[in-house]
């Protein structure tokens, strides 16, 4: 049986919507919300009471879910901390970039005093100028970790230090179309320039993406499920540290299960770098 869902807003970047979230069954065959998801990038659902199984279920109807167990929770004192976090892709710097994410807010207090922006990279791939879009077809950039949380990167990370090249157009896994796949937070260089050619296009690619009229800027309330595709959206943050609370339940949509990712993380250099305080906020370090 296939789920109704009702589109409740049409948002800048989006849709809000309501539905069967907390029944689904990720082994049927129902693909309605897998469809919906790609075709709109992000999914907004209001007044939600997820348990982490319940989260992890609506997820695994997207893709594989590598990390059923712990809950990962984003809260001011947690992994992500209350710092600002600039406009990135999660693990750009990784060979395979999650596929998408949700995130369930738990608690959220003030009302209101929190937002995560996003912006669309199909888009802005799609507003190059025709020249630009020639330029950038079939050129590869470097992302590199630990990236910027700040500011635009400014300096390389050490060889052994993770990093990945993905092609700067890079065509989507699902819907074939062309997302701008560079950022702010890790991306180093285009592969093959030199280093001001480099800098110069960068820029002139940044300024496209960062200067769209159109964002969307999400207001946390409690209850609130968030599920945006990770190779299609960029996601930022302000700092956070005026929040008293802000505990945001989050399960990771990959194209790897917990094994592949983590046999291939154990025969990376990465693991062992594991004692390096640069390297710390890792995401493949995360407790198993
Ligand atoms: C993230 O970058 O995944 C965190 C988003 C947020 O805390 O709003």
């Amino acid at each position: 049986m296939t789920a109704e869902w009702k589109i409740t807003a049409e948002l800048p970047i989006g849709i809000e919507v309501d539905g069967p979230l907390s029944s689904i069954d990720p082994a049927s065959a129902d693909t309605s919300l897998r469809d919906l998801f790609y075709e709109h990038k992000l999914l907004i659902f209001r007044d939600q009471h997820l348990t982490h199984e319940q989260q992890v279920a609506m997820s695994k109807s997207i893709g594989p879910v590598p990390r059923a167990v712990p809950t990962s929770v984003l809260a001011t004192d947690g992994q992500l901390g209350d710092g600002e976090l600039v406009f990135h892709s999660d693990l750009a710097f990784d060979p395979h970039p999650h596929l998408a994410a949700s995130l369930h807010a738990l608690e959220i207090e003030p009302a209101g005093g929190t937002s995560t922006d996003f912006l669309d990279c199909v888009d802005a791939y799609e507003r190059l100028s025709p020249d630009l879009r020639a330029r950038v077809d079939g050129l590869y950039a470097l992302h590199v970790f630990p990236g910027s949380t700040t500011q635009r990167i400014s300096t390389t990370r050490p060889e052994h230090y993770p990093r990945a090249v993905h092609p700067v157009a890079w065509a989507h896994h699902a819907t074939g179309k062309r997302a701008l796949y560079v950022n702010t937070q890790a991306t180093a260089s285009i592969v093959g320039l030199a280093s001001d050619e480099s800098d110069a296009l960068l820029q002139e690619l940044f300024d496209v993406l960062y200067n769209q009229a159109t964002r969307y800027s999400h207001q946390w309330r409690t209850g609130d499920v968030v599920l945006w595709d990770n190779r299609a959206l960029q996601h930022a943050r302000n700092s956070q540290m005026h929040m008293r609370k802000r505990v945001l339940q989050r399960v990771i949509i990959d194209h790897l299960t917990f094994n592949e990712r983590y046999d291939a993380f154990i025969a990376s250099d990465a693991a062992r770098l594991r004692e390096d305080p640069a390297l710390q906020m890792y995401p493949s370090l995360e407790r198993v």
